[in-house]
């Protein structure tokens, strides 16, 4: 499959698919990275990579459906299976999600559907959860919302703050991700009007 990342900044999750497919254990290739900041270190990593990459810098954008016509323009023109947000950092409008409907993945960092939106690791903290985690789900309009995928899940220690639990939380994230781009790169998961549908040995 033809797979397109979107990232806003340092974009470890992006290297850690990027390393899946190096050592084969993903069968798909990225042909392009685009990031909405000329500064995110994702692109540097994708360079080193050998992958073309894009800066599409939504503050010179008069609307975010500008913006958003912009990155789909840039997604088409390569011709993308798959799209992966790896710390995208933007909202994505209706119209945009519906385009890319069933082909379009995101990883959270929590437990979804627990704390959707922003300072997840704080929220949990804050909350005594004994749990967080992180989920690889679909993207549909509803944000965080879509049909969740995978989910790894990690403990909180009693002397965990928001840096010791989002490391805990990301170096799963690397080991989730690709795992679930390469169950939709070999055909072993699908999403369309009827929802998801799994190989049955997922099951
Ligand atoms: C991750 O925590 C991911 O869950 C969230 O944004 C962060 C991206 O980290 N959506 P990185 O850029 O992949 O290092």
């Amino acid at each position: 499959k033809r797979i397109v990342v979107l990232i806003s900044g340092s974009g470890s999750n992006l290297q850690a698919i990027m390393d899946a497919i190096e050592s084969g254990r993903i069968h798909g290739q990225i042909v392009q990275v685009i990031s909405n900041k000329t500064d995110a270190y994702g692109l540097v990593r994708a360079a080193n990579a050998g992958i073309p990459t894009t800066c599409i810098d939504h503050k010179t954008f008069a609307s975010r459906e500008a913006f958003d016509d912009e990155v789909r323009r840039c997604i088409d023109i390569n011709q993308a299976d798959l799209i992966i947000l790896a710390g995208f950092m933007r909202i994505l409008s209706a119209r945009f999600v519906q385009h890319f409907s069933g082909r379009m993945l995101n990883i959270h960092p929590s437990l979804l559907p627990k704390y959707k939106g922003l300072h997840t690791h704080q929220r949990a903290l804050a909350a005594n959860d004994l749990e967080h985690g992180c989920t690889v789900h679909y993207v549909t309009e509803e944000l965080d919302g879509g049909p969740l995928l995978i989910q790894a899940v990690v403990p909180i220690l009693q002397n965990d703050d928001e840096n010791s639990l989002q490391s805990r939380v990301h170096t799963r994230e690397h080991a989730a991700y690709p795992l679930a781009v390469e169950w939709i790169c070999a055909g072993r998961v699908r999403f369309d009007k009827d929802g998801i549908h799994l190989d049955e040995e997922l099951l």
